[in-house]
């Protein structure tokens, strides 16, 4: 049997057309659009694809997007003196800054920039403030790609309370704040990592299974229980053609995409589980295009300050 494909880019458009005539009423009241400010230092290639992504849908759905760019020289005093005028700009609802930053800034500048946003506009929900009213519980501007993962799970009617859930991978940005939402959402929660011991079997307890460690291909069908709903977070590019005629049957689209491409984006689970898993969200068209949605979401929750503060 094949899991049944949960499509997140058809989800992420039902919430971008939610989102428009909310869009749209704050435009007239307010006379101007919803803002996000978006700090893209340097010129990372996987960077540029993902803030062209949020360019774009913000721009589709009514929001203006202002994209200021440093270059990769840049010292973090520079992206503290930008973050601070973004602060002060009241035009700009929402600041983002794209992760990673430059690795010559430094280990601790990606959280120095964070902690500077100021959490009524921290549409990422990374600041401190925004982390600790997430773990609280309490509203707050949460982060987007597990939020994403809620919307999709809510959507497709994959029960979460009393559910074992799962996460591999406990970063800030997914697999922590994951584990909190799943969390509020009555869900028994996991979180394994490297040194998890036995993560396979670990993994094969969960009703609901998130992987979000970043190695394609990784969670492979002996992780899966059988039935369960999997969630890939992973966006790894592979360009190794060994790999992929490893991943992928002959016949299978994703050669040829390849073939054409030169590189394949490959999320963390292997394509085998889906004959496992009972509902499985791919990679390109899962948790990618939610994550955008979540970030719009949070940019119009920003501007009519719903997040409660
Ligand atoms: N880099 C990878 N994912 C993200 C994200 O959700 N927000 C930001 N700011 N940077 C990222």
């Amino acid at each position: 049997m094949s899991a049944r494909i949960i499509d997140g880019t058809a989800i992420a458009a039902a919430i971008r057309e939610e989102l428009r005539p909310a869009v749209e009423a704050f435009s007239r009241r307010a006379g101007r659009p919803p803002g996000l400010g978006i700090v893209l230092v340097g010129h990372e290639p996987a960077s540029e694809i993902y803030v062209r992504g949020k360019l774009r849908a913000g721009t589709e759905a009514g929001l203006w997007v202002d994209l200021q760019r440093l270059p990769a020289t840049a010292s973090l005093a520079e992206v503290l003196a930008l973050v601070d005028r973004l602060n002060a700009s009241p035009r700009h609802d929402g600041i983002l800054v794209q992760d990673p930053l430059p690795a010559a800034m430094g280990p601790g500048a990606a959280q120095q920039v964070f902690d500077a946003i100021d959490p009524r506009k921290d549409v990422d929900g990374f600041n401190p403030a925004s982390v600790g009213r997430l773990v609280q519980n309490r509203p707050t501007l949460a982060p987007c790609t597990p939020s994403g993962v809620i919307e999709m799970l809510d959507r497709s009617e994959i029960a979460m309370a009393g559910a074992r859930a799962v996460i591999i991978g406990r970063s800030d940005i997914v697999g922590k704040p994951m584990a909190m939402l799943l969390l509020h959402h009555h869900a028994t929660v996991t979180i394994c990592h490297s040194k998890t011991r036995d993560l396979a079997a670990v993994a094969a307890e969960a009703d609901i299974l998130v992987a979000a460690l970043g190695r394609a291909a990784f969670v492979t069908p002996g992780f899966v229980r059988p039935g369960a709903t999997v969630v890939d977070v992973g966006i790894s590019r592979v360009t190794d053609r060994a790999e992929v005629e490893r991943l992928y049957a002959p016949d299978s689209p994703r050669r040829a995409t390849f073939e054409k491409r030169g590189s394949l984006v490959v999320g963390d689970v292997h394509p085998d589980v889906a004959a496992v898993a009972g509902a499985i969200t791919p990679v390109p068209g899962g948790v990618g295009p939610m994550t955008i949605a979540m970030l719009l979401k949070n940019t119009l929750a920003a501007a009519t300050s719903t997040a409660g503060r």
